[in-house]
């Protein structure tokens, strides 16, 4: 079988890199999309330590330029794209200690900004410059990678008063969500799938090494819906257990 090849954003650390070294044991070749040049070298470096076929692209998913000299590259170098991993995210408020973020009503509008334009905007920006590339596989896929504080059934359900109320990281996830969606009825004739994932509560970076569950077992649900046969699920929102309601 060919080998496949796999872009995943945010790539130097936490989720992203674990998700990496995953596909790429896997037998992939993965490429490390960072806005880094240094850190996303050093994790490559890393992973091709371990054997795997690793190498940085430079990409910022809110730098136009930057998303289009990715394009073009893996235009070049490899014709086509098998996997995209939407991982780089942020959240503009402390997810450390959800008790010290702001209420809704006293979140500032630039932090709702500045969460879409990477967790949402910078996510079409990088699909629509891929999607040329993962119509040239036989099997694309594009896994978004989202969270269960963007469902709005968890977060209305009987446990939803005690979940984070941080407004702008789980509003940008919820329409992250809505963007799977849109992607996968356009695409639905196509053997691309697009599903979002929620990893669960990870110790990384993002929420000061809070979470519960290592960064590797969140990876392992995401390279899980990269790898997806035909006959799996396109427009879904997957979680360890199961499907996450919306
Ligand atoms: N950790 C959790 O519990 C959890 C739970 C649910 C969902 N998630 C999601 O999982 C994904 C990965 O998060 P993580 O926990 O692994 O956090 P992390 O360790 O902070 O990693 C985030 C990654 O995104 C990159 N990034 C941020 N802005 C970017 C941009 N404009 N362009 C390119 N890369 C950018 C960061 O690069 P730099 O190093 O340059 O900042 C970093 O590589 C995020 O989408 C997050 O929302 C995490």
């Amino acid at each position: 079988m060919t080998t496949r090849i796999a872009l995943i954003t945010g790539a130097n650390k936490g989720i992203g890199l674990e998700t990496a070294r995953i596909l790429g044991r896997d037998g992939m070749t993965v490429l490390v999309g960072a806005r880094s040049a240094d850190l996303g070298e050093k994790a490559a470096d890393a992973l091709a330590e371990e054997g795997i076929d690793a190498r940085f692209v430079h990409l910022d998913v809110t730098d136009a330029a930057s998303i289009q000299a990715a394009a073009e590259r893996i235009g070049d170098e490899h014709g086509r794209l098998d996997i995209l991993i939407n991982n780089a995210g942020i959240t503009p408020t402390d997810a450390s200690d959800p008790a010290t973020s702001p209420p809704p009503s006293r979140v500032a509008p630039d932090l709702v900004r500045t969460a879409f334009e990477t967790n949402v905007v910078g996510v079409v920006a990088v699909t629509n410059a891929m999607l040329p590339l993962l119509r040239r596989s036989p099997a694309g896929r594009i896994v978004n990678v989202s969270s269960n504080l963007g469902s709005l059934t968890q977060a209305t359900g009987p446990s939803g008063a005690a979940r984070p109320n941080l407004l702008p990281y789980n509003t940008s996830k919820t329409a992250l969500n809505a963007l799977t969606v849109a992607y996968a009825k356009e695409l639905a004739g196509t053997p691309i799938k697009v599903n979002s994932v929620a990893p669960g509560f990870c110790a990384t970076d993002l929420n000061g090494h809070t979470g519960s569950r290592t960064p590797a077992q969140g990876a392992a649900v995401i390279a899980g819906a990269a790898v997806l046969g035909d006959d799996g699920p396109t427009g879904s929102y997957i979680a360890e257990d199961g499907r996450v309601p919306w």
